[in-house]
């Protein structure tokens, strides 16, 4: 066997699971929260110290670093015919509020923890290959989330998003200023599509804890519609205005979450609907809510009903309005993802190379591969994390789990990149 036909399995082999869970515990703590959990929200203070670190491995293991219009971060280490096209790799480092540890930091640690390994081992490949901290994946502090890989893919264009503000009034812009400020002078990547793209992420399910397995390969992602809802009424006194003079943007706002519910009502438990924003103004006891800003989020796996139900949401708003102006603007709608055939393949025969016994999973989290899907041939590996749970301070996952899908990365992608 050659050097090149060994080098999967010998980065594989290299993967060190102490760094790899020793990393997720030293950047799990910045941003950490009392109860356990992150809160290391896109463009913050946190996301730039993550970054510097990124940063500071990348150049201690001979690559390259840039950025982009929107600040995604890129760590590429060289192959030995760095004209082909990379073979790239990545998640996100934000998080959401009460988030968890490894949602998306397991996907840009483990690219990391791949880079290491044949950095160590010495082990060249053909093609470079790149990993990718994406900005803004959640979208919890500026909507809509998965920001980074929708400019990079050119789903969304970084200037329309400049002016966005956060629920403190603080412009997109300033923020990813003061972001990239910690990381000063990264060069622009310059403008290549990648071979191939393949995203480690927790499960965020109960599925793969269920099987006893360490591995889930993701062939599809389901369907997203993401809408802002704003309503306005008029602000009068809670104590001398009668029911019939008012024009309260709250109350119009809990009959048109109530008629959503209704109306995404399903007996097979498959629509996915939640309002995760809500926010009314003056916020006074005593005083008429003139104001109500909240989010409607939409999943389904099947294209045709997503677009029924998403299309309903403005109608519905509109027959309960109670007097009150309402506006209904929809910030992304994302067909179902059904991944390259090529490159499952590929990690069903990377799987089968390391033993590795593997489960295929449709996901029902978003993911910046959603994106990199319309790019570029992708494919997504999951691994478990205790009971399912994820958007949650309590997150949790195993080193060794975390190590086997990193293992599985580490062979699927110096495959890829010396078979191009
Ligand atoms: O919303 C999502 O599905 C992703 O976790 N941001
Ligand atoms: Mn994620
Ligand atoms: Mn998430």
């Amino acid at each position: 066997m050659t050097d090149a036909d060994q080098a999967p399995i010998s980065a594989a082999i290299s993967i060190d699971q102490d760094r790899l869970w020793r990393r997720h515990m030293e950047f799990g703590a910045i941003g950490g929260t009392p109860k356990g959990g992150v809160n290391r929200q896109a463009f913050s203070a946190e996301d730039a110290t993550v970054r510097k670190r990124m940063v500071d491995w990348a150049t201690a293991i001979d690559c390259t670093v840039s950025t982009d219009a929107i600040g995604n971060l890129f760590v590429r280490r060289a192959g030995t015919q760095d004209e082909l096209p990379p073979i790239m790799t990545g998640s996100h480092l934000d998080s959401q509020p009460t988030g968890g540890k490894f949602d998306g930091a397991y996907g840009v640690l483990a690219g990391m923890e791949v880079l290491e390994a044949l950095h160590h081992a010495g082990i060249e490949t053909r093609a470079s290959i790149e990993v990718v901290a994406w900005s803004n994946e959640e979208g919890g502090r500026f909507q809509p989330g998965a920001m980074g890989s929708a400019v990079f893919v050119g789903k969304m264009d970084a200037a329309d998003l400049m002016q966005l503000r956060d629920g403190d009034g603080m412009l997109l812009t300033d923020a990813l200023a003061q972001t990239l400020a910690a990381t000063t002078n990264l060069p622009q990547r310059k403008r290549e599509t990648p071979a191939a793209y393949i995203e480690a992420h927790i499960e965020q399910g109960p599925i793969l804890e269920a099987a006893n397995l360490q591995i889930g390969i993701v062939t599809d992602i389901q369907g997203m519609r993401q809408f802002r809802v704003e309503i306005t009424g008029e602000e009068a006194h809670a104590g001398t205005t009668p029911v019939k003079s008012r024009r309260d943007a709250l109350m119009s706002a809990t009959d048109m979450i109530g008629a959503l519910e209704a109306f995404m009502a399903d007996a097979q438990d498959k629509v996915r609907f939640t309002v995760g924003r809500f926010e009314t103004k003056p916020g006074s006891p005593n005083t008429i809510p003139s104001y109500v800003f909240f989010t409607v989020d939409l999943r389904h796996p099947d294209p045709a009903t997503l677009i029924r139900l998403g299309d309903g949401v403005e109608a519905i708003c509109q027959t309960h309005v109670r007097g009150c102006e309402v506006t209904v603007e929809e910030l992304y709608h994302i067909a179902p993802t059904h991944f390259d055939p090529d490159i499952v393949a590929a990690l069903r025969a990377s799987a089968a190379a390391l033993n590795l016994p593997n489960l295929d999973m449709i996901s029902g989290a978003g993911h910046d591969a959603m994106y990199l899907a319309t790019l570029c041939p992708a494919a997504m590996i999951f691994v478990p994390c205790e009971k399912g749970i994820s958007h949650n301070e309590s997150e949790n996952a195993k080193p060794e789990d975390l190590a086997a899908g990193t293992k599985l990365l580490a062979h699927a992608l110096v495959s890829l990149a010396n078979n191009e």
